[in-house]
């Protein structure tokens, strides 16, 4: 072995590309079973209301049909559990009772030999509903807001100074109030998922962001040891968040396969998936700035209402970053949740910073059109050595690195600040610019790293593939430190039966997961130097490794085996990578079409493992704040608090036509302090930004301020 961890950094492709490209890439939904079973779900065709009777003569006599699960004939066979950790913050809600809390809500499963004979089994089940007015939405009748701080223990609107008397002295100032939609995940890998009963043990095929997550969750409902419960989730089809808990289908379905002693494989229709499992809920805001004539921020308020389902207390409160990027004496800071008949939010990348930074950072866009200042030279007037609520000094903090880096490469230069005043031929252009920030998590991990002197290398983590490169910086990790080549590395992940390695959420897997590894090798490395065997004739050395990283709780990788994640609490610094995102827009003059021409984002978030991967992610994360700013949203009628767009065709999402040109560019930056590997993690800061980068372009190119996303061609008419 020599000492080669110099080469983290270094671009590698990924290690599972040609398995994914020639489809040996097995996903959940992928994995064949033995003489399955196939299911079907019934769902609710009110959103609220009960359930008076189900007639399933009809259902029952179609050939093939083997069992239909009902409230009448399951209630009892599961206990409902919250989400581990509180993931997704809802409780079951299906099968429990006649109550029905949302439209879609799963009301039966029909299980059947084929999927077709479910499929026409389902279509024949008969339901007596009893109606009741549903609340659909905000300002709906019926739907009743609570502020966090009541419901939550943990949650304190973060504030310092002032604020109100300070907005009020102040003589520069704005106030505005901005939305954001309700949107859906939509992987491309449905929520799937396929039961198997074997000799006392329950095998689940589905894919998850955190198997002993759903492993705890379901050994829960269904009163079982977690020892026999089996996650299966080598790949992931797509999470975003979508994938953080467990959702009510799982248990069904294992007490399906149960019932008719055969695997059971479920898979809904795309519909369904927008109401069996969670979304972003859409927020509302208002927000007040005041300013010196400098520029200087004197007061910062930040109000914010986001919707929840009738029985769940789900939250984000994306406050807590908003109230601490910028340097302000005086800042206050309120949420609320609203109870609609609706299913239950999630988390969907970068749950708070997305909706609450796109009100921020257009309201600081509004903030230099009034003080005729520059939106840059506005941020770096009020750029900050120091969270503003809890004085804590930023672990590391390239903000300004990233606007200047930003800045060159878009070009930033050419903008007449004047609105309305660049244009191509019918075209008009505009430039505008955000902020991104999101925390720098980590958490506990466990790991199993055999090494072969030989020269190779396996490692067991029960770590996950989102599609993210996990197994690539994992892999490279290895390659670096054990100076082993990267093809003789086998990287075992995605199982519950491997060492525990947290939620793939948050941003923190990449660093939880790496420093991890990267202690197995060090600890490897010991081992080798330590024994007085020739390396050459040496065997196998095998190592496991329980890694709890500074900030964290003493029995954190531990507790991850009972499903309960592990996130570092800091009461030192204030942790968070940073971005600058641009954004040019072109909206046509006469029939006000918009498009976004070219993309630019720089961003600093530590260690880089692999920036190959890396820039992939954070590509992802532009297009998709992009998408979400003009295309995305789940319509709502409002009437019957019913999704009218759940499909693929519907709901609009950009496509490769959409993006003429995106670039990440990537801002060195070291930290010591967040963890060995100075790793922040790019999940989420790749989208946190863009939505009000566009609508500020959009403000830029036509003079007319839109604060309700998605911005369309009918927002400009
Ligand atoms: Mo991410 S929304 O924290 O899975």
């Amino acid at each position: 072995m020599s000492e080669a961890s110099g080469a983290i950094g270094s671009p590698r492709t990924r290690v599972d590309g040609r398995a994914k490209v020639t489809g040996q890439a097995l996903y959940p939904s992928d994995v064949a079973l033995s003489n399955p079973a196939f299911a079907w779900l019934v769902v609710s065709a009110i959103a609220k209301g009960r359930i008076r009777a189900f007639d399933l003569n009809e259902a029952r006599a179609v050939p093939g049909v083997l069992e239909i699960l009902t409230n009448e004939n399951t209630k009892g066979s599961f206990k409902t559990q919250p989400n581990p950790g509180g993931v997704s913050g809802g409780a079951t809600t299906t099968l429990e009772s006649d109550r029905i809390w949302h439209d879609g809500q799963i009301i039966a499963v029909v299980v059947a030999d084929t999927l077709e004979t479910a499929r026409e089994a389902a279509g024949k089940v008969r339901v007596d509903f009893e109606f009741e007015t549903p609340a659909a939405s905000f300002d709906s009748p019926g739907a009743v807001e609570q502020a966090v701080s009541t419901i939550a223990e943990d949650h304190s609107d973060p504030h310092t100074g002032n604020a109100e008397a300070a907005y009020a002295r102040a003589n520069v100032k704005i106030d505005g109030h901005y939305s954001t939609p309700a949107q859906h995940h939509n992987p491309i890998e449905l929520f799937d998922t396929s039961c198997v009963w074997s000799g006392g043990k329950l095998i689940v095929y589905e894919a998850s962001q955190f198997v002993h997550g759903l492993r705890g969750a379901l050994a829960r409902q269904l009163g079982m040891n977690a020892e026999d419960v089996i996650i299966e989730s080598r790949y992931v089809g797509g999470g975003f968040g979508s994938r953080g808990g467990a959702t009510s289908r799982t248990a069904l379905i294992a007490i399906a396969a149960k019932r008719v002693n055969r695997p059971v494989r479920l898979v809904p229709t795309r519909a369904q998936c927008f109401t069996i499992a969670t979304y972003r809920a859409e927020t509302r805001h208002r927000v007040k700035l005041a300013a010196a004539q400098d520029g200087r921020l004197q007061a910062l308020i930040h109000e914010g209402w986001e919707v929840t389902s009738r029985p769940a207390n789900y939250y984000v409160s994306g406050t807590d970053a908003t109230a601490r990027v910028y340097n302000c004496p005086n800042v206050a800071t309120h949420v609320s949740i609203v109870h609609a008949d609706r299913n239950t939010p999630g988390f969907m990348r970068a749950p708070p910073e997305t909706p609450y930074m796109f009100a921020l950072e257009c309201a600081i866009d509004e903030l230099a059109q009034a003080l005729n200042m520059d939106p840059i030279e506005l941020r770096r007037v009020n750029d900050a050595a120091a969270d503003a609520i809890d004085h804590l000094p930023f672990s590391s903090r390239s903000l300004m690195a990233c606007f200047d880096r930003a800045a060159e490469a878009f070009g930033w230069h050419n903008r007449d600040p004047k609105p309305a005043s660049m244009r191509e031929g019918d075209w008009l252009i505009g430039y505008g610019c955000a902020t991104a920030t999101y925390p720098a998590n980590i958490g506990a991990a466990n790991v199993r790293l055999s090494y072969d002197p030989q020269g190779s290398a396996r490692v067991e983590i029960a770590a996950h593939e989102l599609g993210t490169g996990t197994q690539t910086i994992i892999a490279g990790i290895v390659a670096d430190r054990l100076n082993v080549p990267i093809e003789n590395i086998t990287v075992e992940l995605g199982s519950s039966l491997l060492p525990a390695a947290g939620l793939a959420a948050g941003s923190s897997h990449a660093s939880s997961v790496c420093n991890a590894v990267a202690k197995a090798c060090d600890e490897v490395r010991t081992r080798v130097a330590g024994s007085n065997r020739d390396p050459a004739t040496a065997g196998m050395v095998e190592v496991y490794i329980e890694n709890v990283p500074d900030g964290c709780g003493p029995d954190d990788a531990k507790n991850l085996y009972s499903g309960r994640p592990s996130f570092v609490n800091d009461d030192k610094h204030a942790r968070y990578a940073f971005g600058a995102q641009f954004a040019e827009v072109r909206v046509h003059e006469l029939t006000r079409e918009i498009r976004a021409s070219r993309l630019v984002g720089a961003f600093a978030a530590g260690t880089i493992i692999n920036p190959v991967t890396a820039r992939s992610q954070l590509m992802g994360g532009m297009i998709w704040g992009m998408s979400a700013a003009l295309l995305e949203e789940t319509e709502i009628d409002r009437r019957n608090a019913r999704y009218i767009n759940s499909n693929l065709s519907d709901y609009l999402m950009a496509v490769n036509a959409d993006v003429p040109s995106v670039e990440a560019i990537l801002v060195p930056e070291k930290d010591e302090i967040v963890n060995p590997l100075g790793m922040k993690g790019v999940g989420e800061l790749g989208i946190v930004g863009m939505n009000a980068a566009i609508a500020n372009a959009v403000y830029h190119a036509t003079g007319k301020r839109v604060r309700e996303l998605p911005i369309r061609i009918e927002s400009l008419i």
